[in-house]
């Protein structure tokens, strides 16, 4: 590795302080840390900054519904966030709050400078005003009926029923979703950033490959709709810093929230004697790297490096988007148990499955991504227990049994270990570029390889024939040195697994140079498991835990939601084979307290044993005879109980109400396709 050394300044967006981490937040999470671990491993100077975003009218909300301050809400929420992080081994530099005093300076300085270069102006507008509550209302917490399709209790900005969005002033009775009074139009002064003062920089900026393409092109549209005045004050009462000059009026939330980045990395840089300043000035050799998730381009792109150049400071190097996250296909959703929090994933699962998981799923790309819950197990279950530490428990018993636990002093086949050292070049620049699926399948392969290499050489055969010991000791130590390139590879994504793996052989921390000398007459330790399997059980008590949990996840401010599922084309609905089935025996399954095994009679397609979900609703005796509509196209499922073999649709609305079976009209006869 001759590159030089890297200086890198790397971010995730802040999570708001009124609400738990969930899985959805720990994709950008997993994402950033996995690439600052990646950095340092390579010798990098990576510092990893973040804090919580501590302002605004929702925070300020909820500390008064719990009867506290917003200093207190924040620091209780803080702390919720920063033991979850750490137990998702995410490795902060500086984890700090917007509420800090590094950010009142910071924000005050940009603010002051972009007033001085004539980039501020002061409007009157009119917005809609609680009288009982005194206060300005945001439009999300004004309800009423949709002005298109009369839905009742919608936002003040869309509707959930119609998709139409509006401003609140076009909803129908209107109340304030505070005190219930109807809003009032009122007349404030607000300051306003001259975004289209910095247009022919942000088009320039945005064409020099610090954006993913595809967020370039929507910035292009961005562009031609017109670069719009930002509104930047709130009115009191507002929970966040007053502007200098300017009583009773705050910054808005969102202006010094990116701010908070700088302010936390400038409190890093004081406690450890950094120079702040070196990293933050224009023509600075240091880099800027911000992971944000699609919901905040507009503000990241166009919003930030505006305001940094305007107030003399260097742009960012890069703004990198990612997706949303999906469970089992769908949005997450408290009913079925699939808005799960960081915490209940800590009380069931081990967090490095997780980050197995996202990783292996992560590309460089603005897609969301999906946890399918049984993928997640049978491939942190194939490739983690399957592939990679079983590499290490294969050969560490010969070590320890048969040669004092000393490895042997030469490889047996350079040429292998060599191979598997040459492809780091190929996992490291797909690291660097955010591919991390890629890595994930490279190392993967290896993986295979090394399984290859002790099957065809068979240790624990030849280990009994006398005299061939030393063939033994080296191809253990080839597998163990083996799997350290392995473990060296996935220490981004496995830093709790590499710590134990480093714990295992006996050495100091790895790091990528490490790869040049395989470890060779070193005594290791005994191997324990590194990993055990992820059983379903646990999965299935986490989603149980997950749908008794009632806490509300973080409020965002407007358009931020998840957007809906792209529609499917006609294409798309023929790959599904649904048929008229006939239950022939149905029966309940013993320890599954949702489930009936259902065998089913599906004409032209034969028999199939189908398990549903529907146990709640029916009693097996009732169904006998009964006709239903299968999905028989589903790739068989293995359950617990026995194979699945497709799926019988029934309504319900996933919490109280069904499942209430399909069932064809009289007629229909078993095997007959439905369309
Ligand atoms: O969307 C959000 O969750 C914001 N709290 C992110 C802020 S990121 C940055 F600008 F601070
Ligand atoms: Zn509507």
């Amino acid at each position: 590795m001759s590159e030089k050394r890297r200086e890198i300044l790397v971010t995730s967006a802040l999570p708001y302080a009124n609400g738990p981490i969930h899985l959805g937040h720990l994709v950008e999470y997993i994402q950033t840390d996995i690439w600052a671990r990646f950095q340092r491993l390579r010798g990098h100077r990576c510092y990893y900054v973040c804090a919580d975003d501590a302002h605004g009218t929702p925070i300020m909300l909820r500390a008064q519904a719990d009867g506290i301050t917003p200093e207190e809400l924040i620091e209780r929420v803080g702390a919720e966030h920063r033991r979850d992080f750490a137990d998702f081994a995410i490795g902060f530099d500086n984890y700090y709050t917007t509420h800090s005093p590094e950010n009142r300076e910071l924000a005050e300085t940009i603010y002051l400078r972009l007033k001085e270069g004539g980039h501020i102006v002061r409007r009157t507008i009119s917005q809609a005003y609680d009288p009982v509550k005194e206060m300005f209302l945001p439009d999300r917490f004004i309800r009423g009926e949709c002005p298109r399709c009369g839905a009742p209790d919608q936002y003040g900005d869309s509707c959930e029923v119609c998709g139409a969005t509006y401003s609140p002033t076009d909803l129908k009775n209107p109340v304030s979703a505070i005190s219930g009074a109807t809003p009032v139009e009122r007349e404030s002064e607000h300051y306003f950033f001259r975004l289209a003062d910095f247009e022919e920089m942000l088009r320039e900026w945005t064409r020099s490959g610090h954006l993913q393409p595809e967020v370039a092109n929507k910035l292009q549209e961005w562009f031609e709709a017109g670069l719009k005045e930002w509104d930047i004050s709130r009115d009191a009462p507002y929970f966040g810093f007053e502007i200098p000059g300017a009583p009773g009026k705050y910054f808005y939330v969102w202006l010094d929230a990116p701010i908070g980045y700088l302010a936390s990395f400038r409190n890093l840089c004081d406690r450890e004697g950094l120079d702040f300043d070196a990293w933050v000035r224009p023509g600075s050799k240091a880099e800027m790297v911000h992971f944000i998730g699609k919901d905040i381009v507009y503000f990241h792109a166009l919003f930030w490096p505006a305001m940094l150049h305007g107030a003399g400071f260097r742009t960012p190097t890069a703004i990198w988007a990612h997706g949303f996250l999906t469970v089992n296909g769908h949005k997450m959703s408290k009913s079925r148990g699939t808005f799960i929090t960081a915490r209940s994933y800590l009380d069931h699962l081990n967090p490095e499955y997780l980050r197995y998981y996202f990783a292996a799923k992560l590309g460089p790309h603005v897609e969301d991504i999906d946890l399918s819950l049984e993928d997640f197990r049978t491939r942190v279950n194939a490739d983690l227990v399957g592939k990679l530490v079983n590499i290490a428990s294969r050969c560490a018993g010969f070590i320890t049994r048969r040669f004092d636990g000393v490895l042997a002093d030469a490889l047996p086949d350079e040429a292998l270990y060599r191979r598997f050292v040459e492809a780091g070049a190929e996992i490291a620049a797909a690291y660097e570029g955010r591919e991390y699926s890629r890595a994930v399948r490279l190392v993967m392969q290896l993986a295979d390889q090394a399984n290859q290499y002790i099957d065809e050489h068979k240790p624990w055969a030849v280990i009994k024939e006398p005299g061939r010991e030393s063939e033994v000791e080296g191809v253990a130590t080839e597998g163990i040195n083996l799997f350290r390139v392995l473990m060296i590879y996935l220490k981004p994504v496995l830093p709790v697994t590499a710590a134990a793996a480093e714990e295992f052989l006996a050495v100091e921390p790895l790091t990528w140079a490490d790869l040049e000398r395989p470890l060779l007459g070193h005594c290791i330790n005994r191997y324990r498991p590194l990993l055990t399997r992820v059983e379903e059980s646990a999965v299935e008590a986490m989603l149980e835990a997950s749908r008794g949990d009632l806490q509300k996840p973080a409020a965002r401010p407007p358009a931020q939601e998840p957007q809906a599922q792209e529609p499917i084309t006609i294409d798309d609905f023929a790959r599904i084979d649904l048929r008229v089935a006939r239950v022939e025996r149905a029966e309940a399954v013993e320890g599954a307290d949702r489930l009936l095994r259902l065998e089913l009679d599906v004409g032209e397609l034969g028999r199939r044993t189908v398990f549903a979900g529907i146990r709640k609703a029916y009693d097996p005796q009732a169904l006998g005879g009964r006709l239903v509509v299968l999905v028989a196209n589903l790739k068989p499922r293995k359950m617990r109980f026995g194979l699945s073999e497709g799926m019988v649709l029934a309504a319900g609305d996933g919490k109280e109400e069904g499942p209430f079976l399909l069932y064809p009209d009289q007629g229909a006869r078993p095997g007959m396709k439905v369309r």
